[in-house]
């Protein structure tokens, strides 16, 4: 009897733990699995290996649960591993280093699969055609190399499949949008971030339980579907950075739900939804760079949740000042800059006391500014450029109070009017956070006043392309965040100030932890490669002073500005030597001295400025032979030509006793031909300098050209109507550029 108890004591003893024993095959799987990383190690050495970390087991001691994200995972991922543990439901190897593809065989043993998360691995190759298993509910291979298209036999027995995420790949072909016919409980769906094209085809109406469809940034064609307006559970559509064309249809207002429209940078035309405003969920709506007709639909002033409103780059017409924005109290970011708005500054707008960024400019509006502004109290960001608004004395005098704006831009603005002076602004105390101040390209008159020295935040100042007057403040070389100033084609007399050669900001390498990591609340484009439109510390330091009356030496204290990086001193009357101290500038990638009475040799050092892109001494007086066996010889002959007595490659006459003198006559005879050339070949910087000008003064409209050509994967992508109008406004400066250079 006893002996009996014992046995049976003995056997449920085995049972129980054998309960909790992993088997022999899983255990061998997961082995395998292991071997093929090579770091970190994953720990997996207790005898059970439903104890190891990240696994869990079912009663049977059947795998059921592998989870391992974000453990610096490095390896191979292979289907005679993985792939034998055939009762895993969940699979999250998510942010390691996996690398491989996944191979046919991959899903075919894991028929029991319900959640995969890849995503964050380095995994490439074309996705299986075999499908997943039927139980599959998420699956989730965002930010890896996949690529290929994605086989609709994928969905096959995905009935039901609520997720699926591919964003990040280099997948091709068509969206599935068949997806929705086998899997019609989809609740999320992203594509975003291939390189999808075509049409979007019918069939995303069936996805009756989706709620988020994202495919931004592919290369999307087309008209949006009709049925995607019946998938009526649609809380959001982002789909920017695509060519979808036609109009938003009024159909939309089926979608109650949506929170969130996102479709910038697209072709999309024609007028708003009139009723769009039936969308009172609606809180970010982004149409930026479209093609929008019209007025604003009344309607849309009902959405009260509303937090962005972007309606920017498109063809927007009426009487803004007739609109009434103040039901809009959630209104954090309203962006309607270069549209065909009239009116004047919109008074409903100072009830829109969340307001943090308005970005109005390139319109026609008109007017001054009001004192209600002061109201918005978290105004932070304020654009209101290329309009014909009046009296900026008053607009600055109102403005200096709003605690927070850190982002004043006022170009083209105020056409010919007086710089607010000192006079004017008696006992100035405001503007304590500035960053940014453009107030360039409106003829401003006067000089430059003190009061911009109590504007210790100031990071760029840009008041080029005006009528000022006067010499430069020396004050302004104690700014202590200043790195950036234009003063650009005015008529700024005197000398270079010394003083501005101790630039705080620009003397020595800032710590990391200090480099500035403020962002815009509205995109700003630059001209930097890869420049993130939000960012200002993309902006590179820049001291230009082309274009003025400015004589006497180039200080050598200039030596100094170490972080310096784009240097335009052109075009005025700067005589003596080029100092040698230029050389210590170990950052600047751009030294324009051309056109100025410089005399003397170029200073061999100049050749260690390693980052140097462009450089231009032509059209002074500089002789002697240009420095060989140098960098100096990998730019083109223009930018030394006009200096008679230079000589030495890559200029075509060699320095010889006699040599310099033919050179003088040769030169001489193209001198009028040699400016305009200048100006041409120099177009790319001009364009680079003018949009400087603009860069931040009017969201670098003009930026925007120079991104397109030169940089794919660029924020955004610019529409060939947008295009356009830079162009004009472009040619209109660089001809001024040309007729002041030729003149
Ligand atoms: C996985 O299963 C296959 C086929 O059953 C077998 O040949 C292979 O050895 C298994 N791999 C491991 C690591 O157990
Ligand atoms: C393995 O153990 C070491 C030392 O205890 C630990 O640093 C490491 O994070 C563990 N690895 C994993 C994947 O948990
Ligand atoms: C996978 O794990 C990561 C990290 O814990 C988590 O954020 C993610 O939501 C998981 N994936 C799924 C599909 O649950
Ligand atoms: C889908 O999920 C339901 C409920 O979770 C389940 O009953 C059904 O078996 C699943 N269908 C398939 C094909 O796995
Ligand atoms: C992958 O996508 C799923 C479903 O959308 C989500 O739950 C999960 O958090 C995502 N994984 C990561 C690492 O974000
Ligand atoms: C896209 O994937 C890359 C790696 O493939 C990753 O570094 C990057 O952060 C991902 N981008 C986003 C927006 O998730
Ligand atoms: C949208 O749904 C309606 C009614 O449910 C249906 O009649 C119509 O055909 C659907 N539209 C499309 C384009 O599928
Ligand atoms: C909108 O969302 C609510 C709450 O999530 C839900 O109850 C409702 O059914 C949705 N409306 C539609 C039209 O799907
Ligand atoms: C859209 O809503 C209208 C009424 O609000 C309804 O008549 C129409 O059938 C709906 N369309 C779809 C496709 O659901
Ligand atoms: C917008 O204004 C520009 C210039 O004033 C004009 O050429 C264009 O036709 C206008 N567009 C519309 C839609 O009114
Ligand atoms: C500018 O505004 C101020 C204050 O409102 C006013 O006194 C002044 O006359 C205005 N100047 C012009 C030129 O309209
Ligand atoms: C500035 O004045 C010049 C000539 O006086 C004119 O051609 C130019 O259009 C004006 N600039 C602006 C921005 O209005």
């Amino acid at each position: 009897m006893a002996h009996g108890l014992c046995l049976f004591l003995l056997f449920s003893y085995i049972i129980s733990t054998n309960i909790h024993a992993c088997k022999q095959t899983e255990c061998n799987s997961l082995l395998a699995f292991a071997s093929t990383l090579s770091s970190p190690p994953l720990n997996w050495t207790s005898l059970d290996c439903c104890h190891w970390k990240g696994i869990t087991c079912d009663q049977d001691g059947w795998v059921t649960r592998l989870l391992l994200p974000s453990k610096g995972l490095k390896g191979g991922i292979s289907p005679f591993s993985l792939g034998n543990l055939t009762h895993l439901t969940h699979l999250n190897l998510s942010h390691n280093s996996l690398y491989g593809s996944l191979e046919t065989q991959f899903f075919l043993s894991l028929s029991r699969l319900e959640i995969l998360d890849l995503s964050y691995n380095r995994l490439f190759g074309e996705l299986p055609l075999s499908p997943p298993s039927n139980n599959i509910r998420t699956v989730n291979l965002s930010s890896n190399n996949f690529f290929g298209p994605i086989p609709s036999s994928f969905f096959q027995q995905a009935s039901n499949l609520t997720s699926f995420n591919v964003s990040n790949n280099t997948f091709t072909g068509y969206v599935p949008s068949s997806i929705c016919l086998r899997s019609s409980s989809l609740r999320l769906l992203d594509f975003s971030s291939n390189v999808f094209n075509g049409n979007l085809a019918p069939g995303l109406g069936k996805c009756s339980q989706l709620q988020v469809f994202r495919a931004r940034d592919n290369n999307l064609s087309g008209l949006l579907p009709e049925d995607i307006y019946n998938a009526t559970k649609l809380e959001e559509i982002a789909l920017p950075l695509n060519s979808l064309h036609g109009a938003i249809s009024d159909k939309i207002v089926n979608l109650t739900n949506l929170t969130t429209l996102d479709l910038h940078h697209n072709h999309f035309g024609g007028e708003l939804p009139l009723n769009l405003g039936k969308l009172s969920k609606l809180k970010f709506v982004t149409l930026n760079f479209n093609k929008l007709q019209g007025a604003l639909p009344p309607s849309l002033m009902k959405c009260t949740n509303l937090v962005e409103l972007c309606l920017g780059f498109n063809n927007l017409v009426g009487n803004i000042s007739t609109i009434d924005f103040s039901r809009l109290s959630q209104l954090i970011k309203l962006d309607l800059r270069m549209n065909n708005f009239t009116g004047m500054f919109p008074v409903s707008l100072y009830s829109c006391r969340s307001l943090k960024a308005i970005g109005l400019s390139a319109n026609h509006l008109e007017g001054e500014i009001q004192a209600e502004i002061i109201s918005l109290k978290s105004l932070s960001f304020l654009s209101l450029g290329f309009n014909r608004f009046t009296n900026l004395t008053s607009a600055m005098k109102i403005l200096m109070s709003c605690k927070n704006l850190h982002t004043l831009m006022l170009s083209g603005s105020f056409e010919g009017e007086g710089m607010p002076s000192d006079d004017d602004m008696v006992d100035f105390d405001g503007f304590q956070n500035l960053r940014v101040l453009n107030l360039d390209n409106s003829n401003l008159t006067g000089q430059i006043p003190r009061w911009l020295s109590k504007l210790k935040n100031l990071e760029i100042l840009d008041l080029g392309f005006n009528q000022m007057t006067g010499p430069i403040p020396s004050w302004l070389g104690t700014l202590p965040r200043l790195f950036y100033i234009s003063l650009r084609d005015n008529q700024i007399s005197g000398e270079f100030p010394k003083q501005l050669c101790r630039l705080p900001r620009l003397l020595y390498e800032p710590i990391a932890s200090q480099v500035d990591q403020f962002e815009f609340e509205l995109p700003i484009f630059g001209v930097n490669r890869s420049f993130p439109p939000y960012k200002l510390s993309f902006i590179a330091a820049t001291i230009d002073l082309s274009n003025n009356n400015i004589i006497g030496d180039i200080p050598t204290e200039i030596g100094q500005l170490q972080l310096l990086r784009w240097l335009f001193l052109n075009s005025n009357n700067f005589s003596g030597v080029i100092p040698d101290q230029i050389s210590n500038l170990k950052n600047l990638e751009v030294l324009d001295l051309s056109t100025n009475h410089l005399s003397g040799k170029i200073p061999l050092s100049l050749a260690s400025l390693n980052f140097l892109k462009d450089f231009n001494v032509s059209y002074n007086n500089v002789q002697g032979p240009i420095p060989i066996g140098t960098q100096l010889q990998s730019f083109n002959t223009s930018a030394f030509e006009g200096n008679p007595k230079l000589c030495g490659a890559p200029l075509p006459n060699k320095c010889g006793p006699n040599k310099g003198i033919d050179a003088y006559n040769k030169n001489n005879k193209d001198v009028d031909n040699g400016l305009y050339h200048l100006s041409d070949h120099q177009l790319p910087w001009f364009y680079i300098s003018v949009v400087l000008g603009f860069i931040v003064g009017f969201w670098g409209v003009c930026g925007s050209l120079v991104i397109k050509r030169t940089w794919r994967h660029a924020y955004f992508r610019f529409t060939d109507n947008v295009q356009d109008r830079v162009c004009v406004m472009m040619t209109v400066s660089v001809n001024r550029m040309k007729r002041k250079l030729r003149g």
